[in-house]
């Protein structure tokens, strides 16, 4: 029997854009039918235990998804060895995991937007210290890559 595949989301804080990417990554899978694991983490510790950005919430909750009992984590290196898919919504978040990667990860580390054909090699911008427009625009990109990866997932 084939293994549910499992994907984890990071970003800086697990407040702001990794939740909002798990909960479309959750929703695409959902409608495609897809059996998946997906969580989100961050490369940062000061959001630990805490619930997403109220702003996360709402653009969440704009698309029909509650995303309030989410609790902000810190991304390991044994999450290298617990997940499938590693995914870093921007450069920097993708160097600060190599550099807590140990040395024959299980997981396959990949920058988000590489997942989007158009957008390779882009970072999923912080969309924390903007207005509300800046999450739109994280729902968009983070929608576009969990569309391209149920279709990577699902063979
Ligand atoms: P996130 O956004 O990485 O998308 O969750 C941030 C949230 C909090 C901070 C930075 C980025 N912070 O510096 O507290």
């Amino acid at each position: 029997m084939r293994q549910i595949p499992s994907v984890l989301f990071v970003c800086l804080g697990n407040i702001c854009r990794s939740p909002l990417a798990e909960a479309a990554l959750r929703r695409e899978a959902g409608v495609a039918g897809l059996d998946i694991l997906v969580d989100s983490a961050g490369t940062g510790s000061w959001h630990i235990g805490k619930g997403p950005d109220p702003r996360s919430c709402a653009e969440a909750q704009r698309h029909g998804i509650d995303i309030r009992s989410y609790r902000a984590r810190q991304a390991t290196p044994e999450d290298f060895a617990r997940f499938d898919r590693i995914i870093a919504l921007d450069a920097a978040n993708y160097a600060d995991l190599q550099r807590i990667a140990p040395r024959n990860p299980h997981a396959k580390l990949s920058l988000l937007l590489d997942h989007v054909p158009g957008l390779e090699g882009q970072d999923v911008a912080d969309p924390y210290y903007g207005g509300p427009e800046g999450f739109e625009e994280t729902w968009q990109q983070v929608s576009a890559a969990a569309r391209q990866l149920v279709t990577e997932l699902d063979r």
